[in-house]
């Protein structure tokens, strides 16, 4: 089996945290289960994120192989996510709440800060030797239908979690990408000091 932790990792002379620089997004996991302690400090990391007014605006649904709320969120999963999330022993769905609760007003960081909470628990599962990813490719109505989610807060995105498995068992382009280097654009296309004048750090 290709060294898949090795070839996905971060090249090393840029000298990141080895958490940043490990974490990568699989598509194929072992049938390990993860355990509960596990679970618990992935979402404790969660928790500890930064947020707007601390309002911590995040929901996460967590689900098991086997068990009702990992297959409403597998229902929801568009037909490509769910051919190589099947094999992820965990299914996640991230909400956000849009009004912050001391009152009432609208929490225009919701999703901002929901999606930093989850940044932390992928660090905090990187951390634990586990892998997750994330997955924007699934239907948004299904997903408030199957939970019953109420207006007022917005559907964030579905992520799978647990142990890398082989990419043996993905074909086509999923396979070739499970086997390709990672690549990032450069600071200068996102770091700026002016709108169009890149930074000089
Ligand atoms: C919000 C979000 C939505 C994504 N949607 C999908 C998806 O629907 N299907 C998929 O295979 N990968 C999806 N990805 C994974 C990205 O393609 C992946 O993170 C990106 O290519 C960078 O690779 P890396 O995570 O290994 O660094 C998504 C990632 C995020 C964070």
């Amino acid at each position: 089996m290709p060294d898949l932790e090795h070839i996905k990792h971060a090249p090393a002379s840029l000298g990141l945290h080895e958490l940043i620089a490990s974490r990568w997004s699989p598509r194929s996991y072992s049938d390990k289960p993860v355990s509960s302690e596990d679970l618990t400090k992935i979402f404790t990391a969660a928790a500890w994120a930064a947020s707007s007014s601390n309002e911590q605006p995040w929901r996460f649904l967590v689900g098991r192989k086997g068990d009702d709320t990992y297959a409403k969120i597998f229902d929801a999963l568009v037909p490509a996510n769910q051919e190589w999330a099947k094999t992820a022993p965990v299914l996640v769905l991230s909400v956000a709440k849009k009004t912050y609760t001391k009152n009432d007003a609208a929490n225009y960081h919701a999703l901002h800060d929901t999606g930093a909470a989850t940044a932390t628990l992928t660090l905090q599962a990187t951390a634990l030797g586990l892998h997750t990813h994330g997955m924007g490719g699934f239907d948004h109505d299904k997903a408030r239908a199957n939970f019953g989610i109420p207006e007022g807060f917005e559907v964030g995105a579905c992520w799978a979690l647990g142990y890398l498995g082989s990419p043996d068992a993905l074909t086509g382009w999923q396979h070739d990408a499970e086997l390709a280097v990672r690549s990032r654009k450069p600071l200068e296309s996102f770091v700026f000091s002016t709108w169009d004048q890149p930074a000089t750090l």
